[in-house]
């Protein structure tokens, strides 16, 4: 009989060759590259290319690369249709969810899945993320699109359609550096939902609808969302420890938050800080510093000293990814309602990798169920029961 692996806890379905995790250390690799080094070193666009062809590009190939970006950067005047039409409680990662599956219907290459093809729609995607993000969230606000330039990387193009305006250039370096630490997390939920879908010989469109709709939990990427609730819900570095104990103690739940959890905290698999929350972390402080608010940050981390002293790193739990991007993106000035769309946006390039390597030597995904219900009922006529 077949054991049951809950929440398939330690379940090795497949080999990979796109992200090693030791989480018992806190150590991840992209492609054998360090992720302290790849964020000290790499450009968001850099990793996009290792991750999809497993090498670094040259110089040349780089520039390639950033001309593919800028030509498949904007989206179809029907896709901005469809953004128009979208019910106006549509919150940005359901508008995300739903552009994507519409444009599977205007690549031609939707079903070729030819190492070239793949590489090319994984481009289309990943560049065209920020723009419908950015467009969803203007025409929240009544607003309309901006046009992406056909210059400067992706995360200064998301920033300047957000806006309209041309963002500040450290802002738009920090983000890029968020970018390439959110880019990819080996078998992660989402990630694992984009392989399963595409398993079945379904398209890329298909599996990155599902991953985007998988990331959007609360339990995944978005909780980085619900970190800044409770940041802001705390608001005094000195109200940490109380606040925390209730939410252990299940006196208090964080909104948006499963009981007893404090959002940002804990991990499937690192059982040590997350190298990525170390990065974000100096992020934040240096945000905060050059904003003259370091309020964020020193709340941030009056929860990780209330979180330790509350016993969690006894258990191994410490802070994730999702913890400390909250109060970067806050001081960078990115609304809250897009933490977890920018989550999607990176990690677009890690999905797209995944269900290419899922592609190359596919098997169906078809795990099973032990079942507990009953057997050998017969059934009623309906007068009877
Ligand atoms: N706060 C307090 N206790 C926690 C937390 C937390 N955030 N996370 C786990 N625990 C405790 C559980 O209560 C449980 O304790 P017990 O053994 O005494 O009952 C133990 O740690 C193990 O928890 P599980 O639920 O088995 O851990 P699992 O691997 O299933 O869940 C998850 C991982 C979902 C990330 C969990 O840690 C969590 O809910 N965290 C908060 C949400 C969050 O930050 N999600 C983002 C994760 S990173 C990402 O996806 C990008």
């Amino acid at each position: 009989m077949p054991t049951v692996a809950g929440g398939l806890e330690g379940v090795v379905f497949t080999e990979t060759g796109v992200c090693f995790i030791d989480g018992t250390v806190g150590h991840l690799l992209y492609r054998g590259y360090d992720i302290q080094d790849v964020a000290e070193h790499l450009s968001f666009e850099e990793v996009a290319y290792l991750l999809w062809l497993g090498k670094l590009p040259n110089r040349q190939e780089l520039e390639t690369l950033h001309g593919q970006f800028a030509a498949e950067r904007d989206i179809p005047s029907i896709a901005y249709d469809v953004i128009d039409a979208l019910p106006p409680n549509t919150v940005p990662m359901d508008g995300l969810r739903t552009v994507v599956s519409f444009l599977s219907g205007t690549d031609p290459e939707l079903d070729d899945n030819s190492a070239d093809a793949n590489y090319r729609k994984a481009v289309r995607l990943t560049a065209k993320a920020p723009t419908i993000m950015a467009a969803v969230h203007r025409r929240h606000f009544g607003l309309d699109p901006v046009i992406p330039q056909p210059t400067g990387s992706l995360a200064y193009n998301f920033l300047y359609m957000l806006s309209g305006q041309e963002p500040d250039e450290f802002v738009a370096q920090t983000l890029d550096v968020a970018l390439t630490l959110h880019a990819e997390h080996g078998m992660n939920a989402s990630t694992f939902a984009g392989r399963v879908t595409v398993a079945t010989l379904a398209d890329m469109y298909a599996g990155v609808t599902s991953a985007i709709g998988a990331l959007k939990g609360p339990l995944h990427g978005g909780a980085n969302a619900v970190v800044l609730k409770m940041l802001q819900e705390i608001g005094d570095p000195d109200h940490a420890r109380d606040y925390v104990n209730n939410v252990i103690s299940g006196d208090y739940v964080v909104p948006g938050m499963a009981p007893r959890r404090v959002p940002g905290f804990g991990h499937r698999v690192y059982k040590a800080f997350d190298p990525r929350a170390i990065v974000l972390r100096g992020m934040s402080k240096k945000l905060g510093e050059r904003a003259g608010d370091s309020r964020w940050v020193d709340i941030s981390n009056a929860v990780v000293e209330a979180c330790a002293a509350a016993g969690l790193n006894e258990k191994g739990i410490y802070p994730n990814v999702d913890f400390f991007s909250a109060s970067s993106y806050y001081t960078m000035g990115i609304p809250e309602s897009l933490f977890t769309p920018v989550f999607a946006i990176a990690r677009m390039t890690g999905w797209t990798a995944h269900i290419i390597e899922q592609q190359s030597d596919n098997r169906l995904i078809r795990p099973r169920a032990d079942y507990i219900g009953e057997k050998g009922l017969k059934v009623v006529p309906i007068d009877q029961r």
